[in-house]
């Protein structure tokens, strides 16, 4: 039996806009699968409809071996059912937290499914110090930066411990540190067997999130569903789906193309002031060999670098005093290889 079965999906906004059109898709458990594809393709609907937030105008919804439709979530008891084995991370996390601590907007779903107090202060406890947020517990989620509430979010969802995680751009407006650890804990989700469905535009970030990937066209319909690797290798098929430029694939091999990145590495960079600054920086280290990926933050001050092998300091350093910065060229936090 399939965790999802999707047959012939359409949807469209106020009945003008259209968003699907035509989505099959089969989920399997303990698969990884990343939708892909460009702005306004569909993703984020299809995602919403995966977790019985919106309904399709036509075709069949099915998960857990049952049909999902707006009047079976009108039931209590399938509501719960459903919503007990599906968790759905929004990308926007103001739109997700609203209570006025973050230990009760953790505590919330559970106290919404029934489980008593008891029960619900230990399994909070337990997220609190996984997510390693136990010492946001009694601030106001709102309050938080944009990277302290994802991880809030991101409790809210694992308290309830569901079978099923669904992600929309996990990794999108996090500094290098919290993309690495968000990937990290993505990666101890599907040891742990969760299945996870995520939307994602970060094609350098997908072998390590996904084993599968399913791509979208702009016209919201599926064009593809392989193997990541296959996905990423398959150069007519990004640049058809608005998912590499043209312009950048052509200047080399592209990290899209590249096979799995071995390293990610965190490097501090002192001096930077301003987005220029971290141009050229990303410049500087994109061009050491062996090189697939760099994006440089301004407001932590890093350079997340993946390579094919760990990158020796003096290499770093020498880069990043080039493009005019300073750095001791150690990672500070680096995947293994
Ligand atoms: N609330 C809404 N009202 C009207 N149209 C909408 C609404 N939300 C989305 N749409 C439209 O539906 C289509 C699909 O949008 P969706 O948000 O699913 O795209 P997406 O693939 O997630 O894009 P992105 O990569 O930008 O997040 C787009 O054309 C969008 O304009
Ligand atoms: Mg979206």
């Amino acid at each position: 039996m399939s965790v999802f079965e999707c047959t012939d999906l359409h949807y469209s906004y106020l009945g003008r806009f259209p968003a699907l059109d035509g989505v099959s898709l089969r989920v399997g458990h303990g698969e990884t699968v990343a939708l892909l594809g460009a702005n306004g393709c569909g993703k984020s609907t299809l995602l919403k409809l995966l977790d019985g937030l919106l309904f399709a105008d036509a075709g069949t919804f099915t998960a857990f071996g049952a049909q999902v439709t707006e009047d079976k979530l009108e039931d209590e008891q399938f509501n719960q059912g459903f919503r007990s084995r599906v968790g759905f991370v929004f990308q926007n996390s103001d739109a997700q937290v609203f209570s006025p601590s973050v230990r009760e907007e953790i505590a919330f779903g559970c106290l919404q499914l029934g489980l008593d107090q008891a029960t619900t202060a230990e399994r909070v406890g337990d997220v609190l110090a996984m997510l390693d947020i136990a010492e946001l517990a009694d601030r106001a989620p709102f309050q938080l930066s944009g990277g302290q509430k994802k991880r809030v979010a991101i409790a809210s969802v694992l308290v309830m411990n569901p079978e099923v995680l669904l992600f929309d751009e996990p990794t999108a407006a996090l500094d290098p540190r919290t993309q690495f650890w968000l990937i990290e804990l993505l990666e101890q989700l599907r040891a742990a067997g969760k299945t996870i469905v995520l939307a994602t535009h970060d094609l350098d970030t997908l072998p390590d999130l996904a084993d599968r990937c399913v791509v979208f066209s702009e016209q919201h319909r599926i064009v593809a569903d392989a193997p990541t690797a296959d996905v990423l290798s398959d150069r007519a098929l990004l640049l058809s789906a608005n998912l590499i430029h043209a312009r950048a694939a052509d200047r080399g091999p592209a990290a899209a193309r590249e096979p799995r990145p071995a390293v990610v590495s965190v490097y501090a960079v002192e001096g930077m002031t301003c987005a220029a600054c971290t141009q050229k920086v990303g410049r500087a280290l994109r061009g050491l060999p062996g090189v697939t990926a760099v994006s440089v933050d301004l407001p932590t001050a890093s350079a997340s670098v993946t390579s094919a092998a760990p990158l020796g300091p003096e290499a770093v350093r020498g880069a990043v005093a080039a493009a005019g910065y300073a750095t001791d060229g150690t990672a500070r936090n680096q995947t293994p290889a």
